[in-house]
């Protein structure tokens, strides 16, 4: 492995890359996502759970991602494909990166559906909509909005468009100034939230329901449950599709793996719960139920930017820099097919990302009329939309860290592990070596049998 360029572009600093891979992970599954899973679960023990795997999982599938797509400098397939060939693997590891597109077009289709969902909130909140709305009212915008197919496919084709244009352009040009802004922005008006969550709503309510683990809460549905929390760790951090691959395949040498993805996954973490103590504080002061789905955070902040001074000012900021968010999340998802095309198939990034943007619209349609005309249509029992969501985070995420973790532990020599890793052989690495080798794969392994029937407890 000699390869020090990749083909596509090089993040020029650290910081460049940190930035975008916090980019990747901090988006609609922080403050979308988790704190409705969180509320379907009881709260605190699927919170504590989510962090386990955060800490025990998530950290060392990072690292192992990120030095995977360092050392092989190409796109997920064909780095998979290289590396396999380099320590005397099976080609077929290379289904790993064939996985993750897949798993990529199935998040990004219905991604964008909801990231449609929060321009159309967008608008609501500059236009004054939000003043003075009670439970019901927010309520009934919500079925509103989705229950709109039409203009459900407006926002998610513009939102498509946008994704388009900025893989089109290289990512690691485009992508290292709107994050640089944009994300200590987010942050910023998360911790305005929480703060008019401690003034105005039932903070210590939130408090409990969020960090006091009550395992009763699983009772029934314990495999569920962690199947859940696990597969949130997975999508947040945006691991096991290759996405975190590739942007580490853009890092120079002489950066520190270890320290990089501590600071990401510390990050992307403390959204996650800065969105949840946002936003549960006005769940309890107004009675809404910590377990309406999906419709969780739009249903809840407008009352609270309703209520507070300003609220159409920070209301449309909010959405606007969540929908900032959800696109250098999306942009990571389109990026190891776009990489591919034009590797193997000498596609221009114009015309591979129009390509990969044009299928994953159409699959997004499918996800977008299941919430109102196709909303009979079940597989599974779910509609398009959350038979994608369930498959991709609770599935084929968690079973590309496997692969990656059986991969970078198992095929990958300790030789190559530690010269990449850059860290030496002391205590750190080994710990790594043990979670990635053992803790990880067992730990999802079991999970994830259990989820398709195989094991069951
Ligand atoms: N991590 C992103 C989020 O939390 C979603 C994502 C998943 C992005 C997988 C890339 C890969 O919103």
């Amino acid at each position: 492995m000699t390869a020090t360029n990749s083909i596509h572009g090089m993040w020029s600093t650290r910081l460049a890359f940190i930035l975008a891979a916090s980019g990747s992970a901090v988006g609609l599954g922080n403050i979308w996502r988790f704190p409705y899973t969180a509320g379907e679960y009881g709260g605190g023990a699927f919170v504590l759970v989510y962090v386990l795997c955060v800490v025990l999982i998530g950290v060392p599938i990072m690292m192992a991602e990120i030095m995977l797509g360092r050392r092989g400098r190409r796109s997920p397939i064909n780095t998979m494909r290289a590396l396999a060939k380099a320590e005397g693997r099976a080609p077929a590891w290379q289904l790993l990166g064939w996985m993750g597109i897949l798993a990529g077009f199935l998040i990004l289709a219905f991604y964008s559906v909801i990231a449609g969902w929060t321009m159309g909130y967008m608008f609501r909140a500059a236009s004054g909509m939000f003043t003075g709305i009670d439970a019901a009212g927010s309520g009934a915008m919500f079925a509103g909005l989705i229950g709109d197919a039409e203009r459900l496919l407006a926002w998610h084709t513009i939102f498509m468009v946008m994704v388009v244009l900025v893989v089109a352009r290289g990512v690691a040009g485009g992508l290292e100034k709107s994050v640089r802004i944009l994300m200590p922005a987010l942050f910023l008006l998360l911790v305005v939230m929480v703060v008019y969550g401690i003034q105005a709503g039932d903070f210590d309510a939130a408090v409990a329901y969020l960090f006091e683990p009550d395992f009763a809460e699983f009772q029934g549905k314990a495999g569920e449950a962690i199947l859940s929390a696990m597969g949130q760790a997975f999508f947040s951090l945006s691991l096991g599709m290759g996405a975190i691959m590739i942007y580490g395949s853009y890092l120079k040498r002489d950066s520190s793996i270890a320290q990089n993805t501590m600071i990401i996954a510390g990050l992307d973490t403390l959204v996650a719960l800065l969105a949840g103590l946002a936003i549960f504080p006005i769940v309890f002061a107004h009675g809404l139920a910590p377990d309406s789905g999906p419709g969780l955070v739009f249903q809840t902040l407008p009352i609270a930017f309703g209520e507070m001074p300003g609220g159409a000012f920070f209301g449309t900021l909010f959405f606007v820099l969540l929908l900032f968010a959800a696109w250098t999340s999306a942009i990571s998802l389109l990026e190891p097919l776009v990489a591919w095309l034009v590797e193997n198939l000498s596609f221009s990034r114009v015309r591979a990302s129009v390509l990969g943007g044009v299928t994953v619209w159409l699959l997004g349609i499918a996800c977008l009329l299941s919430l109102n005309a196709w909303s009979e249509v079940k597989i599974f029992g779910k509609g398009f939309l959350d038979l994608f969501d369930f498959l991709t985070a609770n599935i084929m995420l968690p079973l590309g860290g496997v692969l990656i973790a059986i991969f970078a532990g198992w095929m990958l020599s300790r030789a190559s592990s530690v010269d990449e890793l850059e860290m030496g052989d002391g205590w750190f690495y080994r710990l790594w070596w043990l979670l990635i080798r053992y803790v990880a794969p067992i730990a999802v392994g079991i999970v994830l049998l259990n989820a398709v029937g195989v094991l069951k407890w």
